[in-house]
């Protein structure tokens, strides 16, 4: 019988489904910190974590019975993988299960920077009447840019182009898609577009990418919307460009630290901001918790 720790809940129909596989004896055991997990993990053959639970180096060498960590979602920037694979641990992740929910939550706020909904909202429940003010712009004919041109970024773009969007794309790698997209440089992209949505991983490469040098090559007015990972883009360059104009609004779903503490960002008026929610809509996480059980079924052959 192989040993399956879950550490941090999966959507309900999904764990209905692990624990009734036969041939897996299933462990939900939540909320660990570290050295919690040191302590749990050895004798388990499986690990599944979301988001919350981070699998250090520390935990993995403690990990000698550990063959596969599943990650239910996209980003592996809890777990070290590559400690993981020097032991032999396989990681696996669903990275195409939730990309509706954050492209639909991306385009969200993006209709939500351009009619000023999270203002209008606040200035409502303060029993105003700011008509005038908040009327914003549309979206249609105003050109997108979108930095990351995988899954996510691809269909943030679909829906763009249905709205009348011009969709321009900035990648390292060419993009692949029969979208009417135009792939031009960073700096191109930088100086065209009028709305920024970033969808890339944090790594060493993208820390930062976008960051005060970036954001004085945009136009002036320009709106700019995160829903990937916090630290991509640079919050005090971003408060910087608030505070100065350059940028008109942000929307932030993600924050170099979870939970967020960067309040000076967060409370700046032009600053609409969400918990990490992009990729939570019911549906995706239903379709990366059964993910995660056929990638254990599969593995285990159970
Ligand atoms: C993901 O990487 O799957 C999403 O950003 C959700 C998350 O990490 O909570």
């Amino acid at each position: 019988m192989k040993k399956i720790l879950v550490c941090d809940v999966l959507n309900p129909e999904a764990m209905d489904a692990l624990q009734s596989i036969p041939e897996l004896d299933v462990t939900i055991k939540t909320g660990m910190d570290e050295s919690e997990l040191i302590k749990t993990l050895p004798g388990f053959h499986a690990a599944v974590v979301r988001s919350a639970t981070k699998i250090r180096k520390n935990a993995i060498q403690s990990a000698d019975t550990l063959e596969i960590i599943v990650r239910a979602g996209i980003g592996l920037d809890n777990i070290d993988v590559s400690d993981a694979e020097a032991k032999g641990i396989k990681v696996s992740n669903t990275p195409s299960a939730t990309t509706i929910s954050v492209a639909e939550h991306t385009f969200g706020l993006m209709l939500g920077l351009v009619r000023n909904h999270g203002p209008a909202n606040c200035s409502m429940k303060a029993h105003k009447w700011e008509k005038k003010a908040l009327g914003g712009t549309e979206l249609f004919g105003k050109t997108l840019g979108i930095i990351g041109s995988g899954r996510i970024g691809l269909a943030v773009a679909e829906r763009a182009i249905a709205f009348g969007m011009k969709v321009i794309a900035f990648d390292i790698v060419p993009i692949n898609t029969d979208l009417d997209i135009k792939q031009v440089s960073l700096d191109e992209l930088l100086a065209e577009a009028d709305i920024f949505s970033l969808h890339l991983p944090k790594t060493d490469k993208t820390a930062h990418m976008i960051s005060t040098n970036e954001f004085n090559k945009m136009k002036d007015g320009a709106l700019l919307v995160n829903a990937a990972r916090g630290g991509v883009v640079d919050e005090d360059a971003l408060l910087k460009s608030l505070e100065s104009g350059k940028l008109r609004a942000a929307a932030i779903d993600v924050y170099e630290k979870e939970p967020a503490e960067n309040y000076n960002l967060i409370d700046h008026p032009a600053v609409t901001a969400t918990p990490h929610i992009g990729a939570a809509a019911k549906e995706g996480q239903k379709r990366a918790g059964m993910e995660v059980v056929r990638i254990l079924k599969e593995y285990f052959q159970a």
